[in-house]
């Protein structure tokens, strides 16, 4: 076995494709990917025997934006005896590392609804006989690798494992997120994904702290202004649409009625700079841009919408182009893309600057 499967959006699966060859052939591991209209995931199969275990080890899964979640592919199931599942996966003990946690996956998606079922409840067999087996930790270890057994249906699949150090913090790489009912409109949640995904827990106390003050352009009806707020942040909030009035009673939202291209921070106080405008993503990309060369603030997270076509090449377009201006100014700064759970025709981006 030779492969790596990566979990994306189903609908996804050129791109997720496209990318992760571009990102491998960077490091000199060549393959081609295998994959299937609306299915929720790719296969990449290396050419070259071990480097499938070498990419999931020396890629950042943070440097590929639309794959949620990977592993290395070490064994391949087929017609698995319905009455006896749990031998199929043993007879592959041979070729698996001791691992700390246990992911029984299938594709995201309407299609995968009963499958998913079946996963949880195979689930706990599987363990506890991995368990005996001495294959699995008797109780769950973080920081062990974790073993993914990915069904396409309920006979067949692909086993393998992925690292805890370059692995998807989630099962299928999805957080799921509760909606706060008093938040205004549902994509608050992307906006408290992309901060759970891109900043650690420490990174989040340091660089996101109450008493901070934000911008928020394109916020109506406030759905992204709500998670600032919620963090204790102060936030500037532009839009020519009406804001909730519940945000407007916190007393920590200034409403400006104005052009989010044209807006300029009254004073120069301002740490976060979000974005949720729907425009198109070069012109988004040069904005966030030149905050950050102004020093108008010094984070921003930030949606790119996705055109119709062509999607993985404008999203490297745009980002190329946010990134060349940055340099060109002599910006140092941290950068990482990710199509979000919460995602639908768009990725989004945190930028830092460094000091
Ligand atoms: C997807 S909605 C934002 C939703 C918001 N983030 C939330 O969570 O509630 C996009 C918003 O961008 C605003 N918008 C679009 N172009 C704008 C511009 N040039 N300046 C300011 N706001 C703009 C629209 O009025 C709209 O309210």
């Amino acid at each position: 076995m030779n492969k790596v499967l990566l979990h994306c959006r189903p609908g996804f699966e050129k791109e997720c494709a496209a990318e992760i060859q571009d990102r491998a052939a960077e490091l000199e591991v060549y393959g081609y990917p295998r994959l299937e209209r609306d299915s929720g995931f790719v296969l990449f199969e290396c050419y070259q025997e071990g480097d499938a275990e070498r990419l999931i080890q020396t890629l950042p899964l943070a440097h590929l934006i639309f794959a949620r979640s990977w592993f290395a592919v070490l064994a391949e199931l087929s017609e698995m005896d319905p009455a006896d599942r749990v031998a199929s996966v043993l007879a592959h003990s041979d070729a698996l590392p001791k691992c700390g946690k246990l992911w029984v996956e299938s594709g995201d998606g309407d299609a995968y609804r009963s499958l998913l079922t079946f996963c949880r409840k195979f689930t706990v067999p599987l363990r506890q006989a991995l368990r005996q087996a001495g294959l699995l930790t008797k109780t769950e270890k973080e920081q062990m690798p974790r073993m993914h057994l990915f069904l396409t249906d309920n006979q067949n699949g692909y086993l393998g494992y992925s690292r805890s150090d370059n692995g998807a913090a989630h099962f299928m790489g999805i957080e799921r997120l509760k909606f706060p009912s008093e938040a205004p409109s549902r994509s608050t949640l992307k906006l408290d994904e992309a901060i759970n995904l891109f900043l650690t827990p420490e990174q989040q106390a340091s660089r996101m702290q109450s008493g901070m003050w934000a911008v928020d352009l394109g916020a109506c009806p406030g759905g992204w202004t709500y998670q600032l707020v919620r963090r204790g942040l102060f936030v500037h909030a532009v839009d020519n649409g009406p804001m909730a009035d519940s945000l407007m009673e916190s007393g920590q939202v200034t409403h400006h009625m104005a052009d989010g291209f044209k807006f300029e921070p009254p004073r120069k106080n301002v740490t976060w700079l979000v974005c949720d405008m729907v425009e198109k993503p070069d012109r988004v990309a040069q904005l966030m841009a030149a905050w950050l060369v102004r020093g108008w603030a010094s984070q921003a997270i930030f949606n790119l919408k996705l055109p119709m076509k062509q999607r993985y090449v404008s999203v490297y377009e745009s980002l190329n182009l946010l990134t060349e201006i940055l340099h060109s100014a002599g910006v140092e700064f941290e950068l990482q893309a990710k199509h979000l759970y919460h995602d639908r025709e768009e990725i989004t981006v945190y930028l830092h600057r460094r000091r």
